[in-house]
């Protein structure tokens, strides 16, 4: 295997015809958290001249600073700004104290084990040392990570159960292993993993695999390194995605791709969990992963959405419908906020995990919160197998298939439509709402051609990306079911066109936003047709009597009567049943960043700054 060592700004120094000869090698690509993207600051960290150990890490060692005092006190000199110096470092200390007191035979999993046991945080590592060649060592806690199994010419180990020390092929066939926080990163290798649990070690050694669970508890001594730590025996699991879902096809980027692969994405969110049935039977929504967890959801004291980003946005949007059908309070929580204030959280909850990755570090933290609390814990994520969807007490897949971009698109749609599902689901049959039930029902079949219909504006919102190319600031109104569109139509913008963009509750307007109205701004309008539709008639006619520059988004045929006289930009898009046209409301958003990103030359699929899941606080 060739050693790559990458990172932001270290990648391109890499001279990649150079050839090792070692079979164990670690590589990495960073999203800075402590010091500037630099090469000093790039991954894997060592333990100084000499590397006698190599680490690249994935999360935040919060109690650096302690253990970078006492390392200094011990003569290490640190190069770096980063949190993972001390890790490599700790390791060649405690390497060094082991030999010093006549230890000639400590393995390199209890130099890990030891360096566990002094960090705090959240880390997912892997371990590489001179003194141990062509061995790997990689551990976790909090941040994901997978082991990859791949047998050369051969599909032995199909379904086959993973035993500690004897993953060998039967044929004698040479294998590969592999270790990623991400599933994206190893799925053209092998479909074929384990994923590694908090506390585990796991031990790559010519060709071999063992993995030790090490129990953190403190024994009496609060020792617990020499706690024996036990060997782990699990199946593999066989990844659901395929190698094209990481390709763009004929796209030139993953986000053009994604947005125009929502009917799809949409048609298979709903697979098999929306019946309609002959002329007298009622239509129903089906969701696996809840039905043995309805009844406690209909009597909860209240259900609490818990995301972040996108994920909470999709959630915001979803709210109003899941009051009206549940008849349960509804509240909103931004994970990180929620943990900042340490908030209410009763037994009688139903919290609501929203997470496309199912890994964010803030949204995890506050399942943990939740759990403490002994609320009920639903995870609603687009990725089998990530820690929301094992943590929680239930659950459901969005299926919207592997999310590239960073910009979050089609899950964001996907996440919508089964929250809407949810809402259908927990509503259960009452006759009063019958009819509004079937009315959403047919919505949702329908859904996926009202999103073809609405991708027709490609063209239309490029155009109106070249008219706002060189704006610094976008204003996005919206109330009601599209108060979420509008902060989702503004993040979009802001995360990867790298303009100002700000989502505003319509109704706030008069209590500040208003005064930053003039002729230049450039303003969006969502005034389709719900309930709040003669309200934002009335928004428009006060921007306009201010000299707003007008963008309003409205129902087909509706034009006239959101602009009567003409002088605003109208984007049309197709009218369906009103909880769900934030689904349809955001794929113009989608395209207009879309095209002001390519337009103004920067990153569409990495945008500045940003990672595809924060799996850091
Ligand atoms: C924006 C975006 C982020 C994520 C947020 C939560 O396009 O993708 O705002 O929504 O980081 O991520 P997940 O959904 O993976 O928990």
């Amino acid at each position: 295997m060739v050693v790559l060592v990458l990172s932001e700004v270290a990648a391109t120094e890499l001279n990649l015809e150079e050839s090792f000869t070692t079979h164990a090698g670690i590589a990495h690509t960073r999203w800075a958290t402590h010091g500037v993207p630099a090469p000093r600051n790039s991954h894997p960290q060592t333990s100084g001249s000499g590397n006698d150990f190599l680490v690249v890490h994935n999360g935040v060692i919060t109690n650096y600073e302690v253990l970078k005092e006492t390392l200094v006190r011990h003569g290490f000199t640190f190069e770096s700004e980063t949190d993972t110096e001390v890790i490599p470092k700790l390791a060649k200390f405690v390497f060094d104290k082991a030999n010093e007191e006549g230890d000639q035979t400590v393995t390199f999993s209890q130099v890990v084990l030891e360096v566990m046991r002094h960090l705090e945080g959240a880390y997912a590592l892997i371990f590489k040392s001179r003194h141990y060649p062509n061995e790997l060592i990689a551990c976790k806690r909090g941040s994901p990570l997978l082991l990859g199994v791949k047998e050369l010419n051969d599909d032995v180990c199909n379904g086959s159960a993973f035993h500690d020390a004897k993953f060998l092929s039967k044929n004698g066939n040479p294998k590969e292993l592999f270790l990623s926080s991400d599933a994206n990163a190893i799925i053209e290798h092998t479909k074929k993993v384990l994923v590694i649990e908090d506390g585990e070690v796991v031990h790559l050694k010519e060709g071999g695999v063992s993995i030790l669970k090490f129990n953190n508890d403190k024994g009496r001594n609060g020792d617990s390194l020499s706690a024996r730590p036990a060997s782990v025996q699990r199946a593999l699991s066989i990844l659901e995605m395929e190698v094209e879902q990481i390709n763009k096809g004929k796209y030139k980027h993953y986000m053009q791709k994604e947005i125009h692969e929502q009917p799809e994405s949409l048609t298979t969110t709903m697979r098999g969990r929306l019946l309609r049935g002959g002329s007298c039977k009622a239509k129903t929504v089906l969701l696996g992963g809840l039905k043995d967890h309805l009844k406690t959801i209909r009597r909860s004291r209240r259900i609490v959405f818990i995301g972040c980003g996108t994920s909470y946005n999709a959630a915001l949007a979803a709210r109003p419908i899941l009051e009206e059908l549940s008849g349960v309070p509804v509240t909103m929580e931004i994970a990180s906020d929620l943990l900042d204030r340490q908030g209410p959280i009763y037994r009688e909850d139903t919290a609501v995990f929203v997470s496309q990755s199912g890994e964010t570090a803030d949204t995890l933290l506050a399942l943990e919160y939740t759990l403490e609390n002994g609320a009920l814990c639903v995870g609603i994520t687009n990725t089998v197998g990530s820690v929301i969807a094992r943590n929680t007490h239930c659950g459901v897949h969005i299926n919207a298939g592997c999310e590239i971009g960073v910009a979050s698109t089609k899950a964001y749609t996907s996440q919508i439509v089964v929250m809407a599902m949810l809402a259908l689901a927990i509503g259960g049959d009452t006759i009063s709402k019958q009819e509004r039930r079937e009315a959403i029902i047919d919505g949702l079949f329908d859904l996926p051609n009202k999103i073809r219909e609405v991708l027709k504006l490609d063209q239309e919102m490029k155009d109106l990306a070249k008219l706002l190319i060189a704006e610094q600031s976008l204003l996005v109104f919206g109330r009601g079911y599209n108060y979420a569109t509008a902060l989702e139509g503004a993040l979009k913008v802001k995360e990867v066109a790298l303009m100002h963009s700000e989502g505003i509750l319509a109704g706030e307007m008069k209590h500040g936003p208003l005064a930053l109205v003039d002729e230049n701004l450039p303003i969006v309008v969502i005034a389709t047709h719900d309930a709040c539709f003669s309200k934002q008639q009335s928004v428009i006619q006060q921007l306009r009597a201010r000299k707003g520059r007008l963008i309003v988004m409205c129902s087909k045929g509706d034009a006239a009567s959101v602009c009567p006289g003409g002088g605003c930009r109208v984007i049309e898009v197709p009218q369906v049943e009103d909880c769900l046209q934030p689904v349809v409301n955001i794929v113009p958003f989608q395209l207009l960043a879309y095209h002001l990103t390519v337009l103004r030359g920067y990153n569409v699929d990495q945008p500045r700054n940003l990672a595809k899941s924060v799996t850091t606080q």
